[in-house]
C-alpha cells in the first residue's frame, strides 16, 4: 500500500456487509455484540476505515460510494440496537418463565410457626424428671433478697452475692432492694417454706446475670433439683443424674466424674463432669472419649439452708443440682452462640426450631421427631 488508502470495489463493501451482519445475527450474548460493534463501527473498525476512505476518491467515485457506506453504517448500527432489543427480551422471557408461579395451584403447606430449641429441650427434660417422680415446681422471676440469697446461706455482704452478676432493682419504701433471680435455687426455698417432707421436684426458668458473651446472655435459663426425706444420700444425686444424661443425650452409657466445688447452700459441693468426645471440631459425643464436660453444679442441701426453711437438719437431708438448659440445648443441637437464641432472627428460629406437632416424650422418643 502507497499510503493512500484504496477505493474498495463495491463487491467488496457488499461481502462486508453480509459477513458483519451474519456474525450479528450468531452474536450470543451482549458482549459479542459489543465486540463487533466495536470491530466494525469504533474508531479503527473496518467501515470506519472505509468512510475514511472517501477522501481519496475521485467525485465521481465518492458520489457512488458516499451513500453506500452511509447505508452499510446505518445499516448496522439499527441492526446492533435490534439485537441488543431481542436478547434483552430473550433474557426477560426466559427469566419470566422460570419464575413463573401457578397462581391455581392450591396453597403450599410452608412451615412458619416453629418451637424454640429452649422450649423443646424444656419438654424435654421434664419429660425426663417427670418419669423419674420429680413434682414441677415455679417460682417468680423478680426475687426477695431472702430467697436469692440470705435462706440460701450467703452471708449478708458477701462477696459471693456479687459474684452472681446480681440485677439489684429500686430499693422500695421499706428500703428492701429486690433482685431479678440470679438462679433458679431460690425455688427451692419456696418449695420447703410450703412443703413438708418427702419432697421431690425440679423447676425450671428464666435466670438473670449482668453478663454477655458467645456463652453467656443476661438472661438464659436453668433447671433446678430438690430432693429432700430422711435417707436421701449423694449415691442417690449420682444414680439420678446419670439417667438424666443417658435419657437426655439418648445414649447406653455414661461415666461421670464429680469435682469438689463451692456453694454457699450445699455442702459437700460438687461440679459434675460428663466423659466425652470433642476430637473431631464441631462435634460432641457424649458418653466416650478423653475429654470431660462440665455439666452441672450440685451438693448436699446444707444444715443452714434447711434450717432458714423451718426444717430441723438433725431428722431431714437431701441432695440439689442446678444446669444451664440453654447450654443443654446448644450441646445437644449445636447452636453455636447462645446470644443467637434470643435474637429473635425468623431464619434461625426455622433452623433451630422444632415442628409443634411432634412433642417429646420418653416413649416415643426424645428428639426422634424433631426437625
Ligand atoms: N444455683 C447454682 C448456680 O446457679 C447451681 C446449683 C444448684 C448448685 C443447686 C448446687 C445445687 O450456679
Amino acid at each position: 500500500m502507497d499510503g493512500k488508502p484504496q477505493s474498495p470495489a463495491t463487491a467488496d463493501v457488499e461481502a462486508l456487509e453480509r459477513d458483519l451482519l451474519a456474525r450479528l445475527d450468531a452474536a450470543a450474548d451482549e458482549a459479542a455484540i459489543e465486540a463487533l460493534r466495536v470491530e466494525a463501527l469504533g474508531k479503527q473498525g473496518s467501515v470506519s476505515a472505509l468512510m475514511k476512505s472517501l477522501g481519496g476518491m475521485s467525485p465521481a467515485e465518492r458520489q457512488v460510494m458516499g451513500p453506500r457506506l452511509n447505508g452499510l453504517k446505518d445499516k448496522l448500527g439499527e441492526a446492533i440496537v435490534a439485537k441488543k432489543a431481542s436478547l434483552a427480551e430473550a433474557a426477560l422471557e426466559a427469566r419470566l418463565a422460570a419464575e413463573r408461579v401457578d397462581v391455581t395451584l392450591p396453597p403450599q403447606r410452608v412451615r412458619i410457626g416453629a418451637i424454640h430449641p429452649i422450649s423443646a429441650v424444656m419438654e424435654e427434660v421434664s419429660a425426663i424428671f417427670g418419669q423419674m417422680g420429680f413434682a414441677l415446681e415455679e417460682g417468680p422471676d423478680i426475687e426477695t433478697d431472702f430467697h436469692n440469697f440470705t435462706a440460701l446461706n450467703f452471708p449478708p455482704r458477701h462477696p459471693a452475692r456479687d459474684m452472681h452478676d446480681t440485677f439489684f432493682l429500686q430499693a422500695d419504701e421499706k428500703g428492701e432492694r429486690k433482685v431479678l433471680r440470679t438462679h433458679t435455687s431460690p425455688v427451692q426455698v419456696r418449695t420447703m417454706l410450703k412443703q413438708k417432707p418427702p419432697i421431690r421436684m425440679v423447676c425450671m426458668g428464666r435466670t438473670f446475670r449482668c453478663d454477655s458473651d458467645a456463652t453467656h446472655t443476661p438472661m438464659f435459663h436453668q433447671i433446678e433439683g430438690l430432693v429432700i426425706d430422711e435417707t436421701t444420700t449423694m449415691a442417690d444425686l449420682k444414680g439420678v443424674l446419670m439417667a438424666f444424661i443417658k435419657a437426655y443425650f439418648e445414649v447406653d452409657s455414661v461415666e461421670v466424674r464429680f469435682r469438689p466445688h463451692h456453694f454457699p447452700f450445699t455442702e459437700p459441693s460438687a461440679e459434675m463432669d460428663v466423659r466425652c468426645d470433642r476430637s473431631v471440631p464441631g462435634q460432641l459425643k457424649i458418653g466416650e472419649g478423653d475429654d470431660w464436660l462440665e455439666i452441672l453444679g450440685c451438693g448436699m442441701v446444707h444444715p443452714n439452708v434447711l434450717r432458714h426453711c423451718g426444717l430441723d437438719p438433725e431428722r431431714y437431708q437431701g441432695y440439689a443440682f442446678g444446669m444451664g438448659i440453654d447450654r443443654l440445648a446448644m450441646l445437644k443441637y449445636g447452636a453455636p452462640d447462645l446470644r443467637d437464641f434470643f435474637g429473635s432472627d425468623v431464619r434461625w428460629l426455622q433452623h433451630y426450631g422444632f415442628s409443634p406437632y411432634l412433642l417429646p416424650g420418653l416413649a416415643a422418643g426424645l428428639s426422634g421427631g424433631i426437625g
